[in-house]
């Protein structure tokens, strides 16, 4: 994208290199998911946004924090922001919002953002509109759902939960056919070892009832929903164990 910079993950020392070789007063935001999903399941390292938060305030740029994967529950709190006590300036959002059930995506923004607007008749005016914009049928569906999340507790469920998967998570990690693991919240990562191919242990588990995303880099997503059981997590985990050894085996 033009006028966008990009910087490695989670290189804080590279990020803030980025911000000042350009000018920081010249950004307009920084973005970020809270925690990487399609880009290999990969929790921010400690004191990351704590540092993006203090330059966002020395140079004036908004925080902006990707939340279509994490928002509404997925780590156990509403938001990531709340979990990592991130305090970003506008939270784009999607799929938990109605569990997937009906398409819904939006952006929450902070008073600061959105006050610009209502500032007397000389305010700037953002246009925009979708031609499903403030559409009932999926506003109906987002607030049942956020109602259901709420009586069921399953905030409180993932964070139950969590420690289910990183117990069973851990156990990989010695695994000849495993480079790395990674979880938070009721996400998990299998980062597979070089020559072991995750379209191979995908294919094996299919056949076993346990059905998984091969990311682009080779790693094993797991994202199950908030009603997953211990014993089910445990099923996946062990699947996927015994679905390396086959194909590690080979
Ligand atoms: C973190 C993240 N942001 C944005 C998107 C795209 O969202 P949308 O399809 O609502 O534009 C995705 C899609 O999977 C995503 O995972």
């Amino acid at each position: 994208m033009p006028e966008t910079l990009l910087v490695d993950q989670w290189d804080i020392d590279a990020a803030e290199r980025t911000i000042r070789e350009h000018g920081g007063e010249k950004i307009a935001a920084f973005i970020a998911e809270p925690v990487m999903g399609v880009g290999g399941l990969v929790p921010p390292p400690a004191g990351y946004f704590e540092r993006i938060k203090e330059l966002a305030k020395e140079f004036g740029f908004l925080v902006i924090a990707d939340e279509v994967v994490t928002a509404f529950g997925r780590l156990g709190t509403w938001t990531a922001s709340e979990r990592f006590n991130l305090e970003p300036d506008m939270i784009t959002f999607a799929k938990g919002i109605t569990s997937g059930y009906l398409p819904l995506g939006g952006v929450i923004v902070a008073p600061s953002v959105s006050s610009q607007f209502y500032a007397g008749n000389d305010a700037p005016i953002f246009h925009q509109g979708l031609t499903y914009s403030g559409h009932a049928t999926v506003a109906a569906v987002a607030l049942k759902n956020l109602e259901i999340i709420e009586r069921e507790n399953l905030l409180g469920r993932v964070r139950e939960l969590e420690p289910v998967l990183v117990e069973e998570l851990e156990q990989l990690r010695h695994h000849p056919g495993v480079k790395d693991v990674r979880h938070i919240g009721l996400m998990g990562g299998v980062d597979l070892a070089d020559g072991v191919s995750g379209l191979d242990v995908v294919a094996v588990l299919e056949g076993r009832g346990v059905h998984l995303r091969n990311l682009p880099n080779n790693i094993l997503q797991i994202s199950p929903p908030f009603i997953v059981t211990a014993e089910e997590i445990r099923t996946i985990v062990r699947g996927i164990r015994d679905a390396l050894d086959t194909v590690h085996g080979r």
